[in-house]
């Protein structure tokens, strides 16, 4: 049992995941549970604090995710979260009802009680981020108003004897100016954790996890040589060493050389050993893509040959009973896993195999990691630096990054152009402040002129965004003498390309990838 740790309780918000980021953070551990967890079983974990997230119900209606009275009378610190907060008010006998003025967005909250210890150093007014229809219009016996907006009268209320919080906004999200100091205020002032917390007990407690788990089982591990799978095959060869096998599918689909580059760090010559295959597979995932253009197809086709793969790979080594696989918190959610939020993209493979696969159980050790934070890890493994901080790259690779029918030629094409592109970047000294960058194929040819020819081509798409998390994204400022130089050369040099166009899309309303 972890000496400090803070449970968050799901109620179904978009943001749970970063609230136990942001506790984490804090360098404090944190775990998340739904809010059909047993008060038992929060009992026998003994946390130090429990904080209730956002949802998209109204408390006061049947059938609404709610919690037991009790969970406010163990003694133990909560802070109630946008829902969370009016579950709490409405649970200990407070009034929550619809608000006569809805609150979205960025919203100056007026602090009333300074001296909170949640806001403790907060400035009054503070940006904060609002999303809310219901509202408290009264708060619970023995509670105190300690921040209010223009539109919401509650916007911070506290039981300070009984150490319960409520908080009407979200101080999780980025948008919120000092939120992360409220969290912050809570763990420490309130729960009064000492915050000693570090990526590098999450790395020990994963790899001792690993090892219990798997016992003297089989392992293998899905290697595309990207960051998440990498910092994976690297904890699990620390945790069973010589019981895991690697394979590494080259579908075709990887950026250009990755395959030998992949092969050089991994394979026999490099400097890790963690029994690397590697299959040659691109002819395979080329003859089940051709002719398709449905991106969510694409997707499922390259997933599930990807899969098909590994079972070969896997019955030639013997039984196997697990498979490890990078997923990281994003892959999860965007695939309608984490929580209530819609399906975008299935990423293929999150959330189980198909019924055709026979091992016993699927690994993911970085399943409730941001970016980042995988980073983070790899470094506390000693995975170095040019590894870590490597581009993401999707699985299913240049297969959504070419719009439409995936070809050996389109292939070809988006590979040239995006290694003229990373080239360049690196030259410009532009790669490690950009979250992610590539070239991607738009399905459109257009006329052009070249020497005295009329050339009919492809227009290459240049993608560079900066993200913190890769949940939302905004379009990286390239100078436009580097964008220039880009588009120069790759028309120069990538046969079959006229036209060039930079993508200033933000994410929402687009993705980062091209489909
Ligand atoms: P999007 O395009 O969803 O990308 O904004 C967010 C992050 O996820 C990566 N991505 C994928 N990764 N399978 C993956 O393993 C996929 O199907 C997939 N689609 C997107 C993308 O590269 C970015 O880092």
């Amino acid at each position: 049992m972890k000496n400090e740790l803070v449970i968050v309780i799901d109620f179904g918000g978009q943001y749970n995941q970063l609230v136990a980021r942001r506790v984490r953070e804090c360098n404090v551990y944190c775990e998340i549970y739904s809010y059909k967890i047993d008060i038992e079983k929060i009992k026998e974990m003994n946390p130090k604090g429990i904080i209730l997230t956002g949802g998209p119900n109204s408390c006061y209606e049947s059938g609404a995710p709610t919690y037991t009275k009790e969970l406010f009378e163990l003694g133990v610190p909560v802070l109630g979260l946008c829902y969370g907060a009016q579950l709490m008010s409405h649970v200990l006998g407070g009034e929550v009802k619809a608000a006569p003025v809805r609150e979205y967005g960025k919203t100056e909250v007026i602090i009333d009680k300074p001296q909170s210890k949640i806001f403790e150093n907060i400035s009054t007014p503070t940006i904060c981020w609002m999303s809310h229809f219901d509202y408290i219009a009264q708060t619970a016996p023995g509670f105190e108003i300690s921040a209010h907006t223009a539109d919401c009268p509650v916007a911070a209320a506290e039981n300070v004897e009984k150490d319960l919080y409520a908080i009407q906004f979200h101080p999780e999200v980025l948008h919120t100016a000092e939120g992360t100091k409220m969290i912050n205020n809570f763990v420490k002032n309130v729960c009064k954790c000492a915050g000693d917390w570090k990526m590098s007990a999450f790395v020990e407690e994963t790899i001792q996890a690993i090892r219990e788990k798997v016992g003297d089982g089989k392992v293998l591990c899905a290697l595309s040589g990207g960051v998440d799978s990498s910092v994976a095959a690297v904890m699990l060869s620390k945790a069973i060493g010589s019981q895991l096998t690697c394979v590494f599918v080259d579908h075709g689909l990887l950026r250009k050389n990755e395959g030998d580059e992949v092969e050089a760090v991994f394979g026999p010559e490099g400097e890790y050993d963690l029994n690397f295959i590697r299959v040659n597979a691109q002819q395979r995932f080329y003859d089940k893509l051709a002719g398709v253009t449905e991106p969510e197809k694409k997707r499922k086709i390259i997933g599930e040959e990807f899969i098909r793969v590994f079972e070969e790979e896997a019955k030639k080594i013997g039984t196997v009973d697990f498979l490890v696989q990078g997923t990281i918190y994003p892959d999860v959610v965007e695939s309608g896993l984490g929580g209530e939020s819609a399906v975008i993209k299935s990423h293929h493979n999150v959330g189980g195999l198909p019924d055709y696969v026979d091992f016993k159980e699927i690994i993911e050790p970085l399943r409730d990691l941001f970016k980042d934070e995988v980073r983070k890890a790899g470094l506390e493994m000693g995975i170095p630096e040019y590894l870590v901080f490597r581009q993401p790259f999707p699985g299913p690779g240049l297969g959504v990054r070419i719009i439409g029918e995936v070809t050996e030629e389109k292939v070809r094409i988006v590979q040239d152009a995006d290694a003229i592109y990373r080239e360049e970047i690196t030259n410009a000294g532009m790669d490690r402040s950009i979250g992610q960058y590539f070239a991607g194929l738009t399905n459109m040819r257009s006329v052009g002129v070249m020497g005295d020819e009329r050339t009919y081509d492809y227009a290459v798409a240049l993608r560079a965004v900066n993200t913190v998390d890769f949940m939302t994204a905004e379009a990286a400022e390239i100078p436009f003498e580097v964008l220039q130089k880009v588009m120069s050369r790759i028309i120069n040099e990538v046969k079959g390309v006229n036209r060039v166009f930079y993508d200033l899309t933000s994410k929402p309303p687009g993705t980062i990838e091209f489909e």
